[in-house]
């Protein structure tokens, strides 16, 4: 199985890098080979590459500074992960993709379900949940973990 992941760098990422190379052929790339500013050479780079599965651990996740620069955030949190699952559904690979629990409005007093609505208060939030949708109307096969509160040794 070839796996691609992409963000081998972040907090999640590194992990990733180590719990995903004894699942397969593992390529994992970092920002400097993998740029979320430039979509189409990431649909380029799942093109020559032809995973089976790929991860993505790559995102715009500085939450107070996406609010001054939200086209930046919009293009790495939901332009290019809808990319890149365009191109999962191209190749039949699935798509596993990191979201986040500030798709909600952070009210009320009981955990949240995968079918509780969403309202995010942030552009970060905004344009996780963006992402989301895409992904989901991409027909790709995938995974959408909506993590919180990530701490690592890294
Ligand atoms: N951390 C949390 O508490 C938390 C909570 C909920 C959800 N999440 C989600 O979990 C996932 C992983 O988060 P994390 O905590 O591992 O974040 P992180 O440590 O900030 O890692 C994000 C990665 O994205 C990379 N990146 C930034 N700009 C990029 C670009 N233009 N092109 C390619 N890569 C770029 C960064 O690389 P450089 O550092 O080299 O720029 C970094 O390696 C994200 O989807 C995030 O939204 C995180």
């Amino acid at each position: 199985m070839n796996i691609l992941l992409l963000g081998k760098n972040g907090q999640v990422g590194w992990e990733l890098q180590r719990s995903l190379g004894v699942l397969g052929r593992l390529t994992a790339l970092g920002h400097a080979e993998a740029d979320f500013t430039q979509p189409q050479t990431i649909a380029e780079t799942v093109r020559a590459l032809r995973p089976d599965v790929i991860v993505n651990a790559a995102a715009h996740t500085a939450v107070d500074k996406a609010e001054s620069e939200p086209d930046l955030a919009r293009l790495l949190n939901a332009t290019t992960p809808g990319v890149l699952a365009e191109e999962a559904a191209r190749l039949g690979a699935w798509l596993i993709h990191y979201s986040t629990d500030y798709v909600f409005d952070g009210s009320g007093s009981r955990p949240w379900v995968e079918t509780d609505a969403p309202a995010p208060l942030s552009v970060y939030g905004r344009t996780k949940l963006e992402g989301e949708q895409l992904i989901q109307q991409s027909g790709a096969r995938h995974l959408i973990l909506r993590t919180s509160w990530v701490y690592a040794a890294r």
